[in-house]
C-alpha cells in the first residue's frame, strides 16, 4: 500500500526529549509541524526548553507500570518517537571482553534500550490506530546491526539494540494487518556529540561527530517521507538503509 505519511502529525509523543538527540528532535518537530502538540518525556534531567505546544511529563522508562498508566491517558496519537537510551552510567559501561559481562548491566541495557519501545507499542496501539498515518520510530544504533558487527565488544549495548531492532521489525509485520496505514522505523543517528557518546569520542574524526541539531533535522525529514511500503526498516540519519 502506497500512502504518504501526513505532512503534519498533530499529536506526537517524544520519549527522552531531555537528551542530546531528544532535545534536538523536540526543537525540530515543533519547528517543522506548526499544528503539532508534543508530549515530551524526561527523567533525571530538567526540561531543556518550555514551549506552548510542548507538555512535559516525568517518566522512568524502566517502569512498565508507569508506561502503561501514562500511555492510557492518550486518546489519539500520530507519532511516537523514542530517543531515550543508555550506554554507560553508575551501573557500568560497555564491555571490551565477555569477561567483563555483568548480568545487572546487561539487564539495565534491556530495561532502557529494548523493553520501553515494546511497551509503548503495546499500550499506545489503540491510540495509534486512530491516526490516519501512525508512525512508531525508535533510535537504535548501528552497533545493534548483526551484519555490520566488525569490531566486537559492547556486548550489553549491542544485544539490547539488536533486540530492539527485532522488536521493531516484528511490530512492522503485525502492523501490516493491524495498522495498515502505519510505519515502523529503527533509526541510526551516527555518532552525535551528546553525554551518551562523550567518553567514546576520542577516535571519532571531527567530520563524523555530528551536532544533534543536524541529525534531528535529517530524522524529521526522513520520518515525514516514510510510507507503509517502507515500514520495517533500519535507517541511518541520511536515509540510507542499515543492514539488520
Ligand atoms: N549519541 C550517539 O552518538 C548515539 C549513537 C548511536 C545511537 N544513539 C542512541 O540515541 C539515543 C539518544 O541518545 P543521546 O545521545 O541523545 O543520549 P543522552 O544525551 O544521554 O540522552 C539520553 C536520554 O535518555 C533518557 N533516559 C535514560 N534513561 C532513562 C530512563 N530510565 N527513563 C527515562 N528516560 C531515560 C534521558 O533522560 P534524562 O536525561 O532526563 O534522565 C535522556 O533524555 C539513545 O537510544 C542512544 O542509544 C546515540
Amino acid at each position: 500500500m502506497h500512502i504518504k505519511m501526513p505532512a503534519s502529525p498533530r499529536n506526537i509523543i517524544l520519549i527522552g526529549a531531555s537528551g542530546g538527540i531528544g532535545h534536538a528532535m523536540l526543537a525540530a518537530l515543533v519547528e517543522r509541524f506548526r499544528d503539532a502538540n508534543v508530549a515530551a518525556t524526561r527523567f533525571r534531567s530538567p526540561a531543556p526548553v518550555q514551549h506552548e505546544r510542548v507538555q512535559w511529563h516525568l517518566l522512568d522508562v524502566r517502569d512498565p507500570g508507569a508506561i502503561a498508566g501514562w500511555a492510557a491517558t492518550f486518546d489519539r496519537v500520530d507519532w511516537v518517537v523514542n530517543c531515550a537510551g543508555f550506554l554507560h552510567g553508575p551501573a557500568g559501561g560497555p564491555e571490551k571482553t565477555i569477561r567483563s559481562l555483568e548480568a545487572e548491566f546487561l539487564l539495565e541495557n534491556i530495561r532502557v534500550n529494548t523493553l520501553p519501545t515494546m511497551l509503548l507499542a503495546k499500550h499506545l496501539s489503540a491510540a495509534l490506530k486512530k491516526s490516519a498515518a501512525p508512525l512508531l520510530a525508535s533510535v537504535s544504533a548501528r552497533v545493534g546491526s548483526i551484519e555490520d558487527n566488525r569490531l566486537g565488544g559492547w556486548y550489553s549495548y549491542r544485544v539490547s539494540k539488536a533486540a530492539l531492532n527485532m522488536a521493531l521489525k516484528t511490530l512492522s509485520i503485525e502492523w501490516k494487518h493491524s495498522h495498515p496505514r502505519g510505519c515502523v522505523a529503527a533509526l541510526h543517528p551516527g555518532t552525535n556529540d551528546t553525554a551518551l557518546s562523550r567518553p567514546f569520542q576520542a577516535n571519532v574524526p571531527p567530520e563524523n561527530l555530528f551536532d544533534p541539531v543536524y541529525t534531528a533535522e535529517m530524522f524529521v525529514t526522513l520520518l515525514s517521507e516514510l510510507d507503509p511500503a517502507r515500514s520495517g526498516n533500519f535507517w541511518a540519519w541520511d536515509g540510507t538503509p542499515v543492514p539488520w
